[in-house]
């Protein structure tokens, strides 16, 4: 049932472009143009309507609502919120104005996602759901479905959830956008053709994982990490650092770049080693200087950039390429290095990769 695997992360880490795929199918038309969602039940008018997003989840799937409040933003141009599912409920949001209200949860019964999607509806805000379980209490509680079919996932460790998770906000910001013609045309098909490319790019990604493996190697006896990034770059990084906590458990770290020297400079010491991400041209020169930063600390940097990103070579210690991708699009494919590295280390560790201390798949209790 693990198809050979040694573990079901490991296999689910590689169901990615096939659990990708099936996020998108039946969702771009033939003349990759336009999206289709025909049984989301939001009309043009409806969507026009919007004033506010808000975005409401758990963990992993938190960080894919940060992806996914960059994309709706940039995108449809409307103002999105992003909260943790357990401080939404007690915050008293004040729901003014039409507001959509977005959960994303795997399971569909996290205790708190669902909490918040109540009280969201007690407010009048519509409900749109994004899950991989078609029948759970937060599909059938929904106003709005968006399935990402990405087949089930057995390991405690999410990996096929969050990127099929960020399929779907693409696909939703794209839909939102077309709806709202907040986007040219020739954009959204820019887009869609390369959100149809991502699958085989993540294929290349873990066929050229080998130098993954010996970094793991490199890591497991350290005592704590940092992962750094700015904008999507931190989104992923939030990510990267939770995987590994959550099966190698070592303690790390994951800091916006420029926050650095507000305070936690002061624990980067000769050795430290540092994860950078860095795959948005236009924060690039930022990052260099961010690892500049770090190196004159002493810092060992893994840089994580896209193939065509040579700069960057001449800053780190060691790098890990990526294919080239639009900028919006690059967690997809960066994410897929640090769901490794976490794997690994695990492996090396000796660690209960699928079951790790002290955490259960489906938290429903609060
Ligand atoms: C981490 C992980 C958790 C879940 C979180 C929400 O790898 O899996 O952080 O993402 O418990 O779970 P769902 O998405 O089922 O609501």
């Amino acid at each position: 049932e693990k198809d050979g695997y040694e573990h079901y992360m490991l296999k689910e880490i590689h169901e990615q472009p096939r659990a990708l795929r099936n996020t998108m199918t039946g969702r771009i038309d033939q003349g990759c143009q336009r999206i289709l969602f025909p049984d989301l039940g939001l009309s043009t008018e409806g969507i026009k309507e919007i004033e506010k997003v808000y975005i409401v989840a758990c963990g992993t799937a938190y960080h894919a609502g940060m992806i996914g409040k960059h994309v709706i933003e940039s995108l449809a141009q409307i103002p999105v919120e992003v909260d943790v599912a357990s401080e939404f409920r007690y915050r008293r949001p004040l729901f003014k104005g039409k507001s959509l209200t977005i959960v994303v949860s795997q399971s569909g019964e996290t205790a708190d996602t669902l909490a918040a999607l109540r009280e969201a509806k007690r407010h009048g805000s519509s409900i749109l759901a994004i899950t991989n379980v078609v029948g759970s209490s937060i599909a059938r509680e929904a106003d709005h479905l968006i399935t990402t079919n990405a087949g089930p996932e057995i390991a405690v460790a999410s990996t096929k959830a969050y990127t099929s998770q960020l399929i779907a906000f693409y696909l939703l910001g794209l839909y939102l956008a077309q709806e709202k013609e907040t986007l040219p045309a020739q954009e959204r098909q820019i887009l869609i053709s390369a959100l149809q490319k991502l699958p085989d790019q993540v294929e290349l990604v873990l066929a050229n994982a080998e130098g993954i493996h010996s970094f793991a190697h490199s890591i497991k006896d350290e005592g704590h990490l940092f992962f750094i990034g700015r904008g999507l770059d931190y989104a992923v990084s939030l990510e990267g650092s939770l995987k590994l906590k959550e099966i190698s458990y070592i303690h790390s770290e994951a800091y916006a770049a420029g926050e650095l020297k507000h305070g936690t400079l002061a624990l980067i010491q000769e050795g430290t080693r540092v994860i950078a991400l860095s795959t948005q041209a236009e924060l690039h020169e930022k990052m260099v200087s961010n690892i500049t930063e770090v190196k004159a600390r002493g810092a060992n940097v893994l840089g994580i950039a896209l193939e065509d990103n040579v700069e960057l070579h001449r800053s780190v210690d060691d790098v890990c390429l990526i294919p080239s991708t639009e900028s919006l699009l690059t967690p997809v494919l960066s994410v897929i290095p640090l769901q490794l590295i976490s794997y690994y280390t695990s492996v090396a560790l000796g660690n209960d990769v699928d079951r790790p201390r002290n955490l259960a798949k489906s938290v429903t209790v609060e």
